[in-house]
């Protein structure tokens, strides 16, 4: 019996991320879980004909029969951004939503998969591994945050400019979610040689702040959602390929870089003191199973990386110190 639970099922990502989910033969059970409207987004899906039974569970009296024993619990729950914020600006409302969320799996599902998408990610990932910490369950192979979004929109962004399949170009993007912190390695794409300097630069930006864009478009509404589901499927997928298949998969993910003792050996050489990082980990079926090295960067993504490493230990900070001071 696999089940996945969804935490903010019923919210613009939850939602089509449900549908999506709905249609795996991996999944035998799918809880949505929601502070509003989970009982008519299950009805909906519960009448779709393939595997997954489908729960609603609504309002934090039935968190714990919505999230108990499951295999994976995936995180959407929160506030959006609006244009002119950053997602930084969120951490106010969504540290405690996921705090409580957290609170819940490491009770009622210890040995869950966790993957993060609330925002700020940055953030919110170490929150939840405090959090697992409190309770004594803390597994760091089995906590991540979902940058997936950022994988999609720089195959999508890079192979309109040098002319691949943007479904089989795969771009490394390490480093974290958001802004500065996100660091696409355009040197380690076939191809992306022919670009200029100035092509280059322009991508990196596009791919950097492709979430600002979503929210500029959306005026008010929130922020991507459609593109999220797909990537926060895709991600779940792999997961599960792991989990239920016993496949060793390979993905971008924020991981906390002790997920690998070995592995981390190396990439702290790379990234200094930091304690998260995004980088191309292997996924098996009890987590993290290897960290890679970032490999060798042009100069100018080791500017980046410069730029990243202090942006990226402040959100550290100001996640894990949240559950040490919050009540
Ligand atoms: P939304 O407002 O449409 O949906 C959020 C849902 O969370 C709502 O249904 C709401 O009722 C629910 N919710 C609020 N408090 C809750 C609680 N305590 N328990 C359970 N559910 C709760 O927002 P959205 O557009 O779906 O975005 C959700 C989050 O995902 C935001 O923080 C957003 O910034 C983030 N996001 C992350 C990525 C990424 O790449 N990781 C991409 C897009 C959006
Ligand atoms: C994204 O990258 O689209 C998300 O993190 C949402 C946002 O706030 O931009």
């Amino acid at each position: 019996m696999v089940k996945v639970t969804v935490c903010g099922a019923a919210g613009g990502i939850g939602q089509p991320l449900s549908l999506l989910l709905k249609q795996s033969d991996l999944i035998d059970h799918l809880s949505l879980y929601d502070i509003v409207n989970t009982p008519g987004v299950a009805a909906d899906l519960s009448h779709i004909n393939t595997k997954a039974k489908v729960t609603g569970h609504v309002g934090a009296p039935s968190l714990e029969e919505a999230i108990k024993d499951s295999d994976v619990v995936v995180i959407p729950a929160g506030v959006p951004r609006k244009p002119g914020m950053t997602r930084d600006d969120l951490f106010k409302i969504n540290a405690g939503i996921v705090r409580d969320l957290a609170t819940a799996a490491a009770k009622f599902s210890p040995k869950a998969f966790m993957l993060i998408i609330s925002n700020p990610v940055n953030s919110t990932v170490p929150i939840v591994a405090e959090v697992f910490k409190k309770h004594n369950v803390y597994d760091p192979k089995r906590i991540f945050g979902v940058t997936t979004l950022d994988i999609v929109r720089a195959s999508t962004f890079v192979s309109s400019l040098i002319g691949a399949e943007a479904h089989s170009l795969r771009v490394p993007v390490v480093g974290g979610h958001s802004g500065v912190t996100i660091l696409p390695l355009l040197s380690q794409v076939k191809g992306a040689d022919k670009l200029s300097r100035e092509q280059i630069e322009a991508v990196t930006n596009r791919i950097q702040f492709g979430g600002d864009e979503v929210v500029k478009a959306k005026d008010g509404l929130g922020s991507a959602t459609l593109s999220m589901a797909y990537a926060g499927a895709r991600f779940t997928f792999s997961v599960l390929d792991a989990i239920v298949k016993h496949k060793t998969v390979v993905e971008y993910s924020y991981v906390n870089l002790e997920a690998d003792g070995e592995g981390a050996a190396s990439i702290r050489a790379e990234v200094g003191d930091l304690e998260y990082f995004s980088p191309r980990v292997d996924i098996g079926p009890h987590g993290v199973a290897k960290i890679h090295p970032l490999g060798s960067l042009s100069s100018y993504e080791k500017q980046l990386l410069s730029a990243a490493i202090p942006e990226l230990q402040g959100n550290i900070v100001k996640g894990a110190s949240f559950v040490d001071t919050a009540h």
